[in-house]
């Protein structure tokens, strides 16, 4: 399914995306709470992210979509929601990440709305979630924007910033305080 925001085009990543996604990966801020800053190999990225992705779409409309910027600029990051595996309830796991040069505006913010009202309006999610290392703070405050909530503190070794946190969506809050707020156009239904 693709997605409209005000100023994006969510559709899903396919290997015409690989060298963005390359390029997106070797820039160490982009990467710094992700992986400590180091890049992503090609190989990972052909041979398990986007296949992943892919099956991710086919098995639940779920997957990654590449954020398109309405103007000139083209591939500015990525979104994704996933359905964990091992989970019995009907959860969605969500991660996002731009190029540098986006950050800032609110775009993460504004493409994350979008995915929370596909989540729960489309694919009957009860539950979103996220996580992101404690001193992540831009992506807290992503989370927080959208209405997700604290839900799980994994305190690493130098203490809390050096841990993980856990933010949550719950289906009753969405609906009743969220819903209205955020609004997308829906463009094609790919899986239909
Ligand atoms: C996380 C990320 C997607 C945010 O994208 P973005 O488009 O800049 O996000 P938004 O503009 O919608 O919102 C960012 C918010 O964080 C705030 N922020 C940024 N840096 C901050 C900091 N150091 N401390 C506190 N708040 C901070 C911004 O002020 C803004 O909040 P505001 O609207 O209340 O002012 C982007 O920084 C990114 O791609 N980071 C690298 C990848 C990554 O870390 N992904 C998440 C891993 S789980």
């Amino acid at each position: 399914m693709d997605l409209e925001t005000a100023r994006l085009r969510l559709r899903p990543v396919t290997t015409a995306d690989v060298d963005a996604l390359v390029d997106l990966d070797r820039d160490p801020a982009v990467m710094r709470f992700v992986s400590g800053g180091h890049a992503t190999p090609r190989e990972v990225i052909e041979d398990w992210v986007l296949p992943r992705a892919e099956a991710e779409r086919r098995a639940n409309r779920t997957g990654m979509w590449a954020a398109i910027d309405r103007g000139p600029a083209g591939f500015l990051g990525w979104f994704a929601l996933r359905r964990p595996r091992h989970s019995s309830r009907p959860e969605l796991e969500l991660s996002y990440r731009l190029r540098r040069e986006a950050w800032g505006r609110g775009l993460a913010t504004e493409a994350a709305r979008a995915l929370m009202v596909m989540s729960f309006d489309d694919l009957a999610a009860d539950r979103v979630f996220a996580s992101t290392m404690a001193a992540n703070m831009s992506s807290r405050r992503v989370m927080e924007k959208i209405g997700m909530r604290i839900s799980a503190v994994r305190m690493g070794d130098a203490g809390q910033l050096s841990g993980e946190v856990e933010y949550e969506l719950l289906r009753a809050h969405w609906e009743s305080s969220l819903r209205g707020r955020s609004r997308h156009r829906r463009v094609v239904d790919l899986t239909a």
